[in-house]
């Protein structure tokens, strides 16, 4: 058993989209320092989750507490405050402006004085240094892969404890996949917590301290990732699918 602290603690989460619920009954945890990562068919409910997680979708029943406090009836800007960040699928940057230009945006928009976001996004520079290289360069010019750099870059200038991701590798070449994993598992030394949403199963894993898997807004398996053995097993039994990416 992992003896790190407890970041985030979801406890039978339910939530959805007016009366349509998407999430019935989802506990995970995330403890700081390590990633946890969410799997699931499509459909199962983890965009859902993240929503719910950060103040998007509001929780009909159950309970989020974060950093000791409990933020279930928190507005999104606040979670942001206190520290999680979120980046949803599908690379949102700003493709017309530069790398420093999405940077200092992703700043702005929490909020930041000029020294704090100058500092912040040299730090952001130290850890992808493949984005220091091309800062003016406009970001619609990146490779897929650098694209989802960018987008990590921005959510990690709020300085945030917890970084959930919602499917970070989704349309790219299997190398770049194993990039963009190796770069998010390191964020994992500087004592953040990661929640990590992903279809790459076998890249996932190999990184992931915990594995939850959902199906229909429940938990189906929950434990901590090396008790998992065998990747195949997991996926044919949880996901549905007979082969790993
Ligand atoms: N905006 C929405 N309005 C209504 N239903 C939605 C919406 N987004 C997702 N859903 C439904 O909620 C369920 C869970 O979706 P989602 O959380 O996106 O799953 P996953 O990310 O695991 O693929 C699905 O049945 C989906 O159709
Ligand atoms: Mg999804």
């Amino acid at each position: 058993m992992s003896t790190a602290e407890v970041l985030l603690q979801v406890r039978n989460l339910a939530t959805g989209y007016g009366d349509i619920r998407a999430v019935w009954d989802v506990s995970l945890t995330v403890r700081a320092g390590e990633m946890t990562v969410l799997l699931g068919r499509n459909g199962a409910g983890k965009t859902t989750t993240l929503r719910a997680i950060s103040g998007l979708n509001k929780a009909d029943s159950g309970s989020i507490e974060f950093a000791g406090e409990d933020v279930t009836g928190m507005p999104p800007h606040r979670r942001v405050t206190a520290g999680m960040a979120l980046v949803q699928e599908g690379k949102r940057i700003f493709r017309r402006r530069t790398i420093e230009e999405n940077l200092l945006l992703g700043g702005y928009t929490r909020g930041l004085g000029k020294r704090a976001l100058e500092r912040e996004v040299s730090d952001v520079y130290q850890l992808f240094p493949a984005l220091a290289d091309r800062k003016h360069v406009t970001s619609g010019q990146l490779s897929g892969g650098q694209q989802q750099m960018l987008a990590i870059g921005q959510a990690l200038m709020s300085k945030p404890k917890l970084l959930m991701l919602d499917e970070p590798s989704g349309g790219l070449a299997p190398a770049i996949v194993a990039e963009v994993m190796a770069t998010v598992a390191g964020l994992k030394e500087t004592g953040i917590g990661i929640l990590l949403v992903e279809q790459a199963v076998a890249a996932s894993l190999a990184v992931a301290d915990r594995v939850t898997v959902l199906d229909v807004g429940r938990v189906l398996l929950d434990k901590p990732a090396a008790e998992i053995t065998d990747t195949e097993v997991l996926t044919e039994a949880y996901l549905g699918r007979g082969s790993t990416s």
